[in-house]
């Protein structure tokens, strides 16, 4: 057990699964407060976390509380690549909503902040503008930093999914950099996989809409797709796509794919029992966004799978309506991130 209380404050808050990591990490961080511009995320927040949830835009929050850790990233909004840009001046500009990621970050004067992005954020323009301030802000020269992009499966997640990360910290002299892998070939233990995932549950789900079994969320849900879409599916063998769809049924294949014969191999793709998935988007319900189809049914994967892939645990209550609940799985960074990233921040900042 933590001897130790260490306050969070989420920022762009989604459903949790960044503090749902940090929670997980038994190192003794609670969330104090969390901004959520969506209500149905806001709502799932507050029922996991109980605290101080703010769910509106963060920039009518006015006043934060004291904190010890400020979580959280400001969404992507299309960041041009350093180099690329004819007009590297204006993009450079931190955009509003880092603004107000940063007069949280004044306001609060935390022991630590994590920016959790896109990839590409980091090769971004107004990344290195991030970085300049760390330099010159009087008040953000104070911490350290160290970035990088990680991958969920080296932290035990059974998803391939890349974010950049960012950690500052006061008053140290460096932020080693990265969090130590744990699963993977460079390490003592594989790959989580789909497999290990979601192996346990019924391949023929049976509710159609989110209820409750017991005292558990029902997340397993059933789809009604139309004959054709079903024929579609069982043309397709684990690990394949929509290229064997053209070559298995090519009667069946939408006009707009057979019109365009190379390109993505996700789309209307099957997951393997024995990898990590793919990247959990918010659509992961329909099969022609990505590969989703179960390794072995003949339906996407279900909300319960997608949430057990991005490792939330089963006893996670989601708020809100099916769409609500997929936008807040895909949005999330997956739970198992979460906790390599607590545990490397507490061996900085908060060991005794
Ligand atoms: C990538 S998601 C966050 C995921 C979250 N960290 C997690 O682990 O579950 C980004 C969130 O920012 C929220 N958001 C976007 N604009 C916002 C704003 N102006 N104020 C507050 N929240 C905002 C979106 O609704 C979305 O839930």
């Amino acid at each position: 057990m933590a001897d130790q209380v260490i306050r969070t404050v989420d920022l762009f808050a989604g459903a949790g699964g960044l503090s749902q990591g940090f929670a997980m990490s038994g190192r003794g961080y609670e969330p104090v407060f969390a901004v959520e511009v969506d209500p149905a995320a806001a709502r799932t927040f507050k029922r996991n976390f109980g605290c101080d949830v703010y769910s509106g835009p963060i920039e009518m929050v006015t006043e934060y509380p004291e904190a010890d850790v400020i979580i959280g990233g400001p969404p992507c909004q299309g960041f041009s690549p350093l180099g690329r840009d004819r007009d590297d001046e204006s993009r450079s500009q931190l955009n509003e909503l880092w603004r107000h990621y940063l007069t949280a970050v004044r306001e609060i004067r935390p022991k630590v902040f994590v920016i959790e992005n896109v990839p590409e954020f980091q090769r971004s323009a107004q990344f290195a503008r991030l970085l300049e301030l760390m330099d010159t802000d009087p008040v953000l020269r104070d911490y350290a930093h160290g970035h990088g992009v990680l991958h969920a499966a080296d932290h035990g997640v059974p998803q391939s999914r890349r974010r950049g990360i960012f950690i500052a910290v006061r008053d140290v002299d460096e932020v080693p950099w990265p969090p130590p892998a744990t699963h993977g070939p460079d390490t003592r233990q594989a790959y989580r996989t789909v497999r290990d995932a979601i192996a346990d549950l019924p391949v023929t789900p049976i509710r159609e809409e989110i209820g409750w079994d017991g005292d558990q969320q029902d997340l397993h849900l059933k789809r009604n797709p139309r004959p054709t879409s079903l024929e579609r599916y069982r043309a397709i063998p684990e690990g394949g796509n929509r290229f064997d769809l053209a070559r298995n049924r090519p009667d069946l294949l939408p006009r707009c794919w057979a019109e365009k014969p190379t390109g993505t191999t996700d789309v209307m793709g099957r997951l393997w029992w024995d990898r990590p998935s793919v990247t959990i988007r918010t659509e992961f319900y329909k099969p022609e966004k990505g590969r989703y189809l179960h390794p072995e049914a003949d339906r996407p994967i279900t909300h319960r799978e997608a949430a057990r892939l991005q490792s939330f645990p089963d006893d996670f209550v989601f708020e809100g309506t099916k769409i609500e609940v997929a936008r807040q799985i895909g949005n999330a960074v997956p739970a198992l991130l979460g906790r390599a990233i607590a545990e490397h921040v507490h061996d900085i900042a908060f060991e005794p």
